[in-house]
């Protein structure tokens, strides 16, 4: 099969279209023939050396997809050959073919095609996981997320804004600033010409947010602090500005705070199984609803993988870009 590949870390032109052998299912794996593959910032950092490949996972890029079931490995049930899907992948994408766990499979929801549908694993696992699972958002609440115009922050807005939460959001462009307005943020901040942490206590009278999805890391871990509301919840799920920093452990004893860190990944495939099963519980309905769109900004041949891993890095989209082989 064709799928990209690198034979050592670098910029975007070390991805190679190239012929590599087709997996074969194991026992309780799927065969699945990719239809999409979305990227994630995490296969950037693979690429450039900077994310090991967790254990037993496949080296190829890529850690979500749609497609069509190809074949059915040793005692998988509930299934069948030609069923569509997307899958939350710990690798392989980025192929015209990959293997998973039937536990990581997902219908694809009513009224979304089968290539919209590979913008979805990533975001709505990450997103349920962390602000519904891990920090337990709820209506009525209140939730700033860093990077609205980020396949992450682009779901988060809308799944936060249908549970019936006050959203916050962060953005460095009047495109996507208005682009998660229209999604449902009810406060949308430019983080170049404004302080985020200032805004957000004019804005709650000083209260600050119940739970913050940061993606950020370091340099927000002080004004992330600043800006939650007593007995709130800060979850950081990206380091893209630095990972370390000092902790004011002062403002987290007088506030009551819990800070969380996560990564999906590196999950073991039993709690990625609870996610998976909780995400089609809980999110696909909204999606059916047309409450929760997936959002596709760019779509590209897979041999064009390097232009789709330049338009991330430049920050060039509002939500998703996926990879058609
Ligand atoms: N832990 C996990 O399980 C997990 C899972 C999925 C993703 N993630 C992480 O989540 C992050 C987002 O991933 P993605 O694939 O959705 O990324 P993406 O679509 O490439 O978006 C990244 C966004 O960050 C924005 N940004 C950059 N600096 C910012 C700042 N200082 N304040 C606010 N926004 C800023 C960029 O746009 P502008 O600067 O133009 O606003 C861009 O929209 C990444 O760090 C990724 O590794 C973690």
């Amino acid at each position: 099969m064709r799928a990209i590949t690198f034979d050592a870390p670098g910029d975007e032109d070390v991805l190679n279209l190239t012929d590599v052998d087709a997996p074969a299912p194991g026992p309780g794996e799927v065969l699945i023939t990719v239809a999409a593959a979305g990227i994630n910032n995490a296969d950037l950092l693979q690429r450039r050396g900077k994310y090991p490949v967790p254990p037993g996972a496949s080296e190829i890029l890529g850690l979500e997809c749609s497609g069509t079931i190809a074949a059915l490995g040793e005692g998988v049930t509930g299934w069948s050959v030609g069923d569509e899907v997307c899958v939350l992948l710990t690798g392989g994408g980025y192929a015209e073919q990959v293997a998973v766990p039937a536990e990581q499979l997902l219908p694809i929801p009513a009224g979304i095609s089968l290539e919209e549908a590979a913008a979805l694993p990533e975001v709505a696992c990450t997103v349920y996981s962390n602000i519904g699972m891990v920090a337990g958002l709820k209506p009525g609440q209140s939730l700033l997320v860093h990077g609205g115009g980020s396949g992450i922050g682009t779901h988060a807005i809308q799944w936060a804004h249908a549970l019936g939460a006050r959203v916050f959001t962060t953005a460095g462009s009047a495109q996507k600033l208005d682009a998660a307005r229209q999604l449902g943020a009810d406060v949308a901040i430019n983080y170049r010409d404004e302080d985020f942490a200032e805004r957000i206590a004019e804005e709650t009278s000083g209260s600050g947010v119940d739970v913050i999805l940061d993606i950020i890391g370091a340099p927000y871990l002080e004004p992330n602090l600043k800006s939650l509301a007593n007995n709130g919840h800060l979850v950081i799920i990206g380091t893209m500005g630095g990972m370390r920093t000092e902790l004011n452990l002062g403002l987290m004893l007088s506030k009551r705070a819990s800070v969380t860190a996560t990564t999906l990944r590196a999950r073991p495939l039993h709690e990625k199984a609870e996610i998976v099963a909780a995400v089609r519980e809980n999110v696909w309905p909204l999606i059916e609803s047309g409450q929760i769109k997936p959002m596709v900004d760019t779509v590209l041949p897979l041999d064009q993988a390097a232009e789709a891993h330049r338009i991330l890095a430049e920050g060039r989209a509002v939500g998703k870009v996926l990879l058609k082989p």
